[in-house]
């Protein structure tokens, strides 16, 4: 059955002119697009997208890098769209992400990491609240 899935291309993918490569190998697994938009996050936009994690260190520098220039938000289709996605983004971390994946080809650092992924269909929800309001 057909499963719903958000994306993010960061900032430093957007800057890089990245966006229609990281499209295209999703449209290439079969995906379809069912929504895009481009935005620049506000800070209370980004503290409530990643508040799960509001107590991490790391947690301003992800809100500041968020908020640093555009993205391109997507709402992805097929079946098994969560966690096929989260195939094909690769590890958090570029420096241990395969290459193949998106993050192992394109990602510069744990926080530039070139694409955003929802981790369930319960993330799903309420970040497509916050992007697509
Ligand atoms: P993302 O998939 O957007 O979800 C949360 C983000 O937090 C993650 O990508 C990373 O960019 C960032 N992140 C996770 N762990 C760390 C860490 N240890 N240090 C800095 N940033 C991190």
């Amino acid at each position: 059955m057909a499963e719903r899935t958000l994306i993010i291309v960061k900032p430093d993918a957007v800057k890089r002119n990245l966006v229609g490569e990281i499209l295209s190998r999703f449209k290439k697994k079969g995906f379809t697009i069912s929504k895009q938009k481009m935005l620049n996050f506000t800070t209370e936009m980004a503290k409530e997208f990643y508040s799960a994690h509001s107590s991490k260190p790391f947690f301003d520098e992800l809100v500041s890098f968020i908020t640093s220039g555009d993205v391109v938000a997507a709402i992805i289709e097929r079946d098994n769209a969560v966690s096929l996605t989260r195939e094909i983004i690769g590890n958090t971390n570029p420096k241990e992400a395969s290459a193949g994946t998106i993050r192992g080809d394109f990602g510069i650092s744990i926080t530039e990491n070139s694409i955003h992924a929802s981790d369930s269909s319960e993330s799903f929800d309420k970040e497509v609240n916050v992007v697509f309001q």
